[in-house]
């Protein structure tokens, strides 16, 4: 596997594979890699012939008191497990490599439709940042297609969205949420937990699984099942942020004639900002 710095040299290289035919997959991380990212490789690996991934901790999308500086980077291991995952480049510009000018004069992207709610009204600015780096890095790799997971699925969503209306050529794909076997969701984020966080973090996806069961057992009053979400994770020693039950597509709140639904919540547990989502169709009544 190549290891890059500079857009110059990904240039070249992918315009070479480009002659020779190849299609370009993309799979953009921030590093500190698990199985669910090395499940994006696997999944990229069946849509294109050459893959690139890359590894960079996006200061954009990160607000003022969030976890930048401690963000994990742990490169040396990434590097290993994308190799042998079969990737075939990853491309780890610097800060100033992907930012030169700095932050604030560069031209933003903002999905406004899609980010003001969720997790981006308790993240101001974070799906901009987001939306910004993926269309820079769609930019710089011109990827056929780009992988990610379905665990932030209100950032998938974003992204679905500015690639439709900015007309690039770039299929997206969403791969299913990686657990543990406690139900956890695989994250960077979780290594901040101790191992007594650890355990309590399972409730989380437990909690959206047992709302979804009374949705699908006929209750509709969501903003009643939201508030015993809410106090059910609060039991358990989370601090809560947010618990919404929302409309699959739109990310509006679902109301009872919705049949598409997504659960969607975020909540704190020790120094851990955890997110986690339960998807669920109804049948029409
Ligand atoms: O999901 C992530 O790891 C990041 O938000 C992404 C998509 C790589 C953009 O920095």
């Amino acid at each position: 596997m190549q290891i890059l710095h500079t857009i110059a040299e990904l240039r070249t290289l992918i315009s070479g594979k480009r002659r020779e035919g190849a299609r370009i997959g993309f799979v953009p991380t921030m590093g500190n890699l698990h199985s669910g990212h090395i499940a994006l490789v696997h999944e990229a690996k069946r849509h294109a012939d050459f893959i690139v991934a890359s590894i960079f901790v996006n200061p954009l999308q990160f607000g003022a008191n969030e976890d930048l500086d401690s963000y994990p980077r742990t490169l040396a291991e990434d590097s290993t497990k994308l190799a042998d995952a079969g990737c075939h480049c990853l491309f780890a510009p610097t800060v100033a490599e992907m930012y030169p000018q700095g932050g604030n004069s560069l031209t933003r992207v903002s999905v406004p439709a899609l980010s003001d709610q969720h997790c981006g009204a308790s993240r101001p600015g974070h799906f901009e940042g987001v939306a910004t780096v993926v269309t820079k890095l769609f930019g710089i790799v011109q990827p056929d297609v780009a992988v990610f997971g379905r665990k932030d699925y209100q950032q998938l969503a974003v992204i679905r969205q500015l690639t439709d209306d900015l007309c690039l050529p770039v299929d997206i794909i969403g791969v299913a949420t990686e657990r543990a076997e406690s139900g956890l969701a695989l994250s960077s984020r979780n290594g901040y937990l101790s191992d007594h966080e650890r355990q309590q973090a399972a409730t989380l996806y437990a909690t959206l699984n047992q709302l979804a069961d009374r949705i699908r057992a006929g209750e509709r009053n969501y903003p009643e099942l939201e508030e015993s979400g809410n106090q059910a994770l609060e039991q358990q020693g989370f601090q809560r942020d947010y618990l919404h039950i929302c409309h699959a597509h739109t990310l509006q709140r679902a109301t009872s004639i919705d049949n598409q639904l997504v659960i969607l919540a975020a909540a704190k547990l020790g120094k851990a900002r955890l997110i986690d989502n339960l998807e669920l169709t109804l049948n029409p009544a």
